[in-house]
């Protein structure tokens, strides 16, 4: 029996998706914990590509037990979309899909007030660059004790009542955010819509808790999957510009409601160079050409919004920092194979702030905005071999970069991503072992 946890290094894309598709190859049940659909999580087997945005990325093994878990936020309508979307493809047809009835639901009024008050922050320069799914609004509702779960959605008059009392709240903010409150029919529209959708979900749904918890008094291998990273998370990453959510490893067990305890190994998923979507710092950011040549080279443009990535360098204080958050147990590197063909790769491996060097990022926003990059530069190589799978099939410096930065980021790799596709993988050591 393994517990495994597969959580974001860096600022979310890290290639999620595709790791956790691999090692489900090794686990009998995949649970997303956190979150909604914010995330877009991408697979490609055999050429053929698959985002996920609620619905694990465990979803194209045939048979193996996928579950939401209760400390999501999940947009039912996109839901189910999403499992249409699967059964279309012949997955997800066998009862493996658990969405736990604890989890809370996003419904319009919270994508609403997303978008308005990014809309009012953009006018201040403000904006977040949330990707206006309602994360914020639905997670705020929950903090407030007011929020609507699953389970409310197979009760009309507590809906109702719910729906009602929220928007009591909610429609003079709307209107100070210079929206249009919703008129009553739109509010019954949103109602039925709601509840048409908890009777389409009816089938699915049920303790998520209990049937982790399970699965792992049977001896499963049991595999969580984060979504975005351990710098967006919402009390250790770079707030305000963060998510509303526990990204980091110990989320997963707040979500499911497991103990720490049950974990096994906790496996990080970094870039060989770094990438933000939003506002936020990111000192290693690249500026120009430089960052639209890694743009382009990486295909860098969101798998759930298509805005464009910002790219930078490899910021090794911040990995060592999500490393230290999420204890992680070993690394996956991913998209080795976008640094090839350049003439040099650089990686930030320390800050100074006032003459000061720091080996993690420092955390005050006023200290973020002095700290100074200090970056080591790598001969570059050239373009990696379609087949490589083994360490030894690496040009030596892409050989040479890879050892360095895991020697300096303190944590052993447990694979090499040389590309998008389930194969292009070098496999170092099974996190299930
Ligand atoms: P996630 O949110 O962490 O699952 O990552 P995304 O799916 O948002 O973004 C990662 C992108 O990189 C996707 O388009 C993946 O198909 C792609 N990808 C993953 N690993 C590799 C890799 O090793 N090389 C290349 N070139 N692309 C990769
Ligand atoms: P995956 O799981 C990258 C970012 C947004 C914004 C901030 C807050 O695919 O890695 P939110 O909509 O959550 O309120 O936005 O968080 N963000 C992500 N960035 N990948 C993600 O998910 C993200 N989910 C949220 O861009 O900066
Ligand atoms: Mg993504």
């Amino acid at each position: 029996m393994s517990v495994v946890i597969v959580v974001g290094a860096q600022w979310g894309d890290e290639g999620k998706g595709k790791v956790v598709d691999l090692f489900t190859e090794r686990a009998e049940m995949v649970i997303r914990y956190g979150g909604g659909a914010n995330a877009g999580h991408t697979l490609v087997i055999e050429g053929q590509k698959l985002v996920t945005h609620l619905v694990p990325s465990g979803v194209c093994h045939p048979g193996k037990s996928c579950v939401l878990g209760d400390g999501m936020v999940i947009d039912p309508q996109t839901l189910l979309e999403e499992i249409a979307q699967c059964q279309a493809r012949g997955l997800l047809s066998r009862g493996e899909l658990l969405v736990g009835l604890g989890a809370h639901v996003i419904l319009p009024y919270h994508k609403l007030l997303d978008a308005l008050r990014e809309d009012a922050g953009a006018k201040i320069g403000k904006a977040i660059g949330t990707t206006r799914r309602g994360i914020g609004p639905a997670y705020e509702a929950k903090a407030a004790r007011k929020g609507v779960r699953v389970r409310d959605l197979m009760k009309p008059a507590r809906l109702r009542e719910l729906v009602l009392a929220n928007l009591d709240e909610l429609s003079p903010l709307i209107a100070h955010l210079g929206g249009q409150p919703p008129a009553p029919a739109e509010i019954e529209r949103w109602i039925d819509d709601a509840l048409a959708a908890g009777r389409a979900l009816l089938p699915y749904t049920g303790d998520a808790g209990r049937h982790v918890a399970h699965a792992i008094a049977d001896g499963q291998h049991v595999l969580f999957e984060g979504a975005q990273g351990c710098l967006l998370d919402l009390d250790h990453g770079t707030y305000p510009y963060v998510t509303s959510s526990s990204t980091i490893a110990a989320g997963a067990c707040q979500s499911a409601g497991i103990g720490p305890t049950a974990i096994d190994a906790v496996v990080g998923i970094t870039k060989a160079y770094a990438t933000r979507v939003g506002a936020g710092p990111f000192p290693t950011e690249l500026h120009g050409d430089a960052g639209d040549r890694l743009r382009k080279a990486g295909g860098e443009f969101g798998a759930t919004t298509g805005r464009p990535r910002r790219c930078g360098w490899l910021d090794l204080p911040a990995l060592r920092m999500g490393a230290r958050l999420s204890g992680m147990t070993s690394l996956a590197l991913t998209k080795l194979d976008v640094l090839g063909g350049m003439s040099e790769v650089s990686v930030c491996v320390a800050y100074t702030v006032d003459g000061k060097e720091l080996d993690e990022p420092p955390i005050d926003p006023d200290d973020i905005a002095r700290a100074q990059p200090v970056y080591t530069s790598f001969p570059g190589w050239e373009k990696l071999p379609a087949d490589a799978r083994d360490v030894s099939d690496l040009p030596g410096p892409a050989r040479a970069y890879v050892e360095t930065i895991e020697r300096l980021a303190g944590v052993p790799f447990c694979l090499v991503s040389v590309g998008p596709d389930r194969t292009e993988t070098i496999r170092l050591h099974d996190p299930f072992a």
